[in-house]
Formats: C-alpha cells, structure tokens, sequence
C-alpha cells in the first residue's frame, strides 16, 4: 500500500468513531521521552517515521512534505520525513534543529509526548529542558561514528536529569550492510562508559530511520537481532511502577477554600499513592492528620495515583501552606535548607557564588544563594576541574544556602521533590536547573542563639538609629573621601560610627579576592554581613566600595531593615574620574596592565534609586559630606534616639 493511503485510513477511521476513538485514547498511558542526537545522526529522520508510522500524520500535512521534500528534500523524489519535524522555516533553511519541540503521536497502546532537543553543546540547556520532564532518552548514534562526544554528553545530561531508561538508537545500520559485529563493538563500548551514570536499563536496537528498520516494524535485513523494535519498546517500557512504588508526596500547589465549609489541599501526585483514612505528615512543619477525602474534578477517588491531579480533604483543620508537601508517614520528605547540587547554569550572564538567587522547588519560592561552587563537571568526558563560576550550559557541584527549610527528596530518590530552578531577582530569568544530592546536615546543627542584649538596646545606649550609607561609584570618583569627611562630621556630633572602605577591606578580611565578577560578588556579600553585624551592634556605618553590580546592592538593601541603607551614588564620570586618576591605576588599565578594571573592561551598573545623588563634577568633597548630613538630619537619622 502506499504510503499516502495510510494515513488516509487513519483519519477516515478517526472521523468514523470519533468518541469511541477518544475515549480509548484516554485510557492509554502516557509516555514521554526524549531524542537526542543530531541532524547527522539521523534524529529528525527517526521522529518523522515514528510520526509516519504511527500514522499520525493528515494528509494535508504530507501534501505540503511531498512538495517540500521534493524542493529543499534530502532523500531526491523520495519522502524526507525530517521534513515532517524540522517545522521551522529557519531551521529546514540552515539545516539545523534550534529549540525544544514537543510532539505528540499515539498508538493503539500508548499516546506519546517527544521532546526534541537540538544536539550541539550550545544546546545544553534546551535538552535539559526537555529531559527534565522525561522518562526515557533516545540516544542516537550514526553506526559509521559510533559513541561520539555528544552521545557522551548527551548521556550524562540524560542521566543529572534523572532519566533511568535509555534507548540507544544505532542509525544507519543500512549503510554499514547491518553488520552485526559493528553494532556489538559500539553497544559493548557505550555500556561501559554509560555503567556509572545510573541508568537502570539500557536498550541497544540496531536500525535505519531512514528505511524504517526496526523502528515501528522488523527488519529483514538483520536477522541477528531479536529484540524489539524501537516503538515495541516505547509500547511497553514500564516506567510507571517506579513512581508508583515510591512514598506518597503531594506537593501543595494552592490551598482551595472555596467557602468555610470546605478546605482542600491541590496538587498533582509526585509519587506514590494515597487513600481516604491513611495518615499523612506534612513536611516541613511535621504535623500530622489523616486523608478524609480525594476529591477530583472527575469525582471522589477511592485511591490516588502519580500524576493525578487531586485535592485532598483532611479530618484536621491543620495549617498548610503552598508549597508545603504532603507525605505519607512511612518515608516522609526531608526537610533542610543546606544542600549538596549539580547544578546546570542556563544563563548566558554567568553564576555567582554569593549573590542571592531565588531558588524554586515544587511549588515554593525561596531566597537562597550558592555557597560554593565545589568543582565543575566537564559535560564531555565528565571529568571534575576547579572553579570559580559556572558559565552557560556549564555543569557544577555546589553547595547551596536557602533562608528558610524546605521539604525535598534526594533527586535520585524523587525527581519532583528534588530538583529546583534557579532565578535571577532582578531580571526575573531561569539562570539554572538544579538536583539536590543530599542535606548539608551541619545546617541542623547550628541555630541561632537568643541574645538578651539586642540591637535596639545596643542603638539606644548610644542614643542613635543605626544606618548604613552605602558609598558606591567609579574608582576615584570620590568616595572614600567624602565618606571620610561624613563620618568625621557625626563622630564630631558625638555618634558612634565606623567606616569600611574597598581598600582596606581588602588588606584583611577579603584579601583573598581579586578583580573579577565573581570575587567583587563574594566581596561585596562579605561587606554586606558585615554592615550587617555594625548595624546590629548600634552603629552608623559609612560604606565605601564601588559596588558595580545592582544586584548585590539590591541584596545588601534587602538584608537591612527598612530605612537603614541609604545608598549614595558618588557620580563621577568616567572621563573626569580617569582625568584625575589620584592612583595612577586608569593610567595602567589603558595600558593593559591591570584587567578587569571598573568603566574600562568591567562593568559598573548606575544606581536606579539611589537616596542621594552626588554630583562632584559642580561639588567639593566638603559640600558633598555637607549635603550628605543635611540629608539625614532631615529624615530624622540624627534625632537623639
Ligand atoms: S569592588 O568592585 O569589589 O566593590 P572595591 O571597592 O572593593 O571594588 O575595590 C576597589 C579599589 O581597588 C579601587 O578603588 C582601586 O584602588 C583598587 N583596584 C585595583 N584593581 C582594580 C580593578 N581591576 N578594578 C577596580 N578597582 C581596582
């Protein structure tokens, strides 16, 4: 039959019984997977002839392919059933695939999601996207090649995504005459680089995309192999039962209280099962009651299953909030807010130990920052290197930091209780995707201490408000010295003050740092807890240090109380900072000798909201520290306290 008339057939029998057809499909299983590889290895090819087979394509869809693949077609008056899944224009025209493509296809057994991700290490971060809700990876090979640099990659981006089932897929085999000897040398050598990445199955099929060996139907062309073809496996691979077998975990995504009567907790199933009258614990405040009932759209369940969108009903009236997770009490989620990550960075603005990032787990928001970063992991070979950042589709161990405890699972234990994504404040960007290895369980074992003497005493014995005049601007703009002159000003009105300025800081507690993003970052964090602790102890801190970046000024700021950082932008620009140059230091920027520097080759971010403006172009030093006091007389910073 040709194959036009199949998929003809499909959709007469699709409009034929519509509801029936329907209602079969809604009782299948739902399979998602990812493909990997690239153009060359024949990726697009294989999708299309999954799509082709399972005859899901409609007839004007193959209309415009056959012209298609007759104008810009790679297989001549034959069918390019890449065609079918390079939908964008601008990838069909440069050959490549660009983005993350979800498809859907069903058969009699199964419906399908395919996440389709470009191959390139450029890339990274959009196959980890599309693994990350993933069950299964495909993982294509071109028999010619064999195990290349990206399937390893591709492999070990599968594997820190938590995928367990993986299919390689060895393509081409038709132009190798499907050599059974070829086929064993590459299924030998990729099971021995893939043995320590933690999948728990691997499936080796040999196959031609292109000629649709062993991909919906059984070659004749290799009668050695006796496994399944590529869709027999994706019909039966069970990945359900590992789900199902975990504890119970409700994630709480909104508290539904539509009137007093009723009080519903909603959320999609993570893992496990639960029913009406089993305890359940609620992670991370412990408290306990039992499940009255589930209740569905669809009506009350007697049992809940994993990806099942439910609201359960408690006999208690306890208190849960959004985010909160619902356990069973045989295996509860842990809770901590320190943790061991790999984390994968998916911003082109690079990672920084210190600044504070939102951190999203489930669905909870919590500030937090990265600690350390531990070492980098090469995604090629994976061997581990030292480092300071994490740059785009750069993967790292780190230790991570949140401000307040959260419920999570080891993310290989629980994929949906254990991995996190990372947002810039400001910008509101997905920086990174994260899967917590374990609890930093020291974390447990500091606490705070309750002190009986406390900042408002400290402040008042002094008879003062604490403040922090946060001094930020060019090098030489001018800040140190008027920071000098206002500090002299207040001691001489008899106030308690002290004053950190860059320079000095530098000889001492940050001696260790240097000129680059990441260490202005951790130097302006160490200042900042240290502004932080002067503010604690009474005083009026003046704050001298360029502080290029808006972020972490906009951390220090969040870290004091309302009114206590007055941020004062020294405004010099840099002609005239770089004309006076009082250390000679523009002088060796321009000549190369030192890199990294402030307005030549590093950036500083102007203030947006500064409290006071300093302009030292019209001003002198002594004018500025004058104008400075005049504005804290004003709002009431120098009343006697
Ligand atoms: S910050 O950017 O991390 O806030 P900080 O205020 O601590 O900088 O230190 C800036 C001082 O270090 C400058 O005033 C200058 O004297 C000196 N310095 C040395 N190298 C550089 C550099 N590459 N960029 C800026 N300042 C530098």
């Amino acid at each position: 039959m040709a194959e036009q008339e199949y998929a003809y057939e499909t959709d007469v029998r699709i409009a034929g019984d519509i509801l029936g057809y329907l209602e079969s499909h809604e009782q299948k299983s739902f399979l998602r997977f990812l493909t990997c590889g690239s153009v060359d290895d024949g990726k697009s090819t294989l999708i299309g002839r999954l799509l082709y087979d399972s005859k899901m394509i409609y007839e004007d869809q193959l209309a415009s392919i056959e012209s298609d693949s007759k104008k810009v077609g790679t297989q001549g008056e034959g069918l390019d059933l890449a065609l079918l899944v390079d939908g964008l224009a601008a990838e069909r025209e440069q050959g490549i695939t660009i983005d993350v493509a979800y498809r859907f296809f069903s058969t009699e057994k199964r419906k399908f999601i395919v996440a389709d991700t470009p191959g390139h290490e450029q890339y990274t971060r959009n196959m980890a996207t599309g693994a990350s809700t993933a069950d299964v990876a495909i993982v294509l090979v071109d028999a010619r090649h064999g195990v290349q640099v990206q399937t390893r990659r591709h492999s070990f981006i599968a594997s820190l995504l938590g995928i367990r089932h993986v299919v390689l897929a060895v393509n081409k085999m038709d132009l190798l005459d499907f050599s059974q000897n070829r086929f064993n040398e590459i299924e030998e050598e990729y099971r021995s680089f893939a043995k320590d990445l933690g999948f728990s199955e691997i499936t080796c099929i040999p196959m031609s995309a292109l000629n649709g060996d062993n991909v919906t139907g059984r070659s004749d062309s290799s009668p050695w192999y006796k496994g399944q073809t590529l869709l027999e496996y994706l019909e039966n691979v069970d990945v359900l039962s590992e789900k199902e077998g975990r504890p119970f975990r409700l994630p709480v995504q909104w508290v539904n209280r539509p009137n007093l009567d009723f009080r519903g907790f909603s959320g999609t199933v993570a893992s496990g099962h639960v029913k009406p009258g089993e305890e359940i614990i609620v992670i991370p405040s412990g408290k306990r009651s039992r499940v009255k009932e589930i209740v569905t759209y669809d009506g009350n369940l007697d049992e809940a299953m994993p990806d099942q969108a439910i609201t359960l009903v408690l006999e208690d009236e306890i208190d849960i909030s959004r985010g909160d997770v619902i356990c069973s009490t045989d295996g509860p989620a842990e809770q901590s807010d320190q943790f061991m990550t790999h984390i994968l960075w998916m911003s082109e603005q690079e990672m920084f130990p210190g600044r504070q990032y939102l951190f999203k787990t489930g669905n909870k928001t919590v500030a937090g920052s990265i600690t350390a970063l531990k070492h980098t992991v090469n995604v090629n070979d994976l061997s581990e290197d030292a480092g300071k950042t994490l740059h785009l589709n750069e993967v790292g161990v780190c230790n991570i930091s949140l401000i307040q405890p959260i419920a999570f699972d080891a993310y290989a234990d629980n994929r949906k209780t254990g991995n996190f994504i990372i947002i810039d404040r400001l910008t509101n960007e997905t920086v990174g995707v994260g899967m917590i290895d374990f609890s930093l369980r020291r974390a447990d074992n500091v606490v705070w201490q309750d002190l009986e003497v406390g900042k408002a005493q400290r402040a008042s014995q002094k008879h003062q408000k604490p403040a922090a005049l946060w001094f930020t601007g060019l090098s030489g703009s001018g800040k140190s010295t008027i920071a000098n002159l206002v500090e002299k000003k207040l001691y001489d009105m008899g106030r308690h003050t002290y004053i950190l300025d860059g320079d000095n800081v530098r000889h001492g507690l940050n001696k260790d740092l240097g000129f680059t993003d990441a260490d202005r970052v951790e130097n302006i964090r160490r200042v900042s807890e240290t502004a932080k602790l002067m503010l604690d102890a009474g005083l009026m801190v003046c704050v001298s240090f360029i502080s290029p970046f808006r972020s972490e000024r906009q951390i220090a700021r969040s870290m004091m109380e309302d009114g206590e950082f007055i941020e004062v932008h020294v405004d010099t620009p840099l002609e005239v900072a770089e004309m006076r140059d009082v250390k000679g230091l523009y002088a060796k920027a321009r000549a190369g000798e030192i890199k990294n520097f402030t307005g030549i080759d590093s950036p500083y971010e102007e203030p947006m909201n500064a409290e006071i403006t300093i302009n030292t172009v019209d001003m002198s030093a002594e004018q500025a520290a004058e104008k400075i006091v005049t504005w804290l007389a004003a709002n009431g910073y120098l009343q006697e306290g």
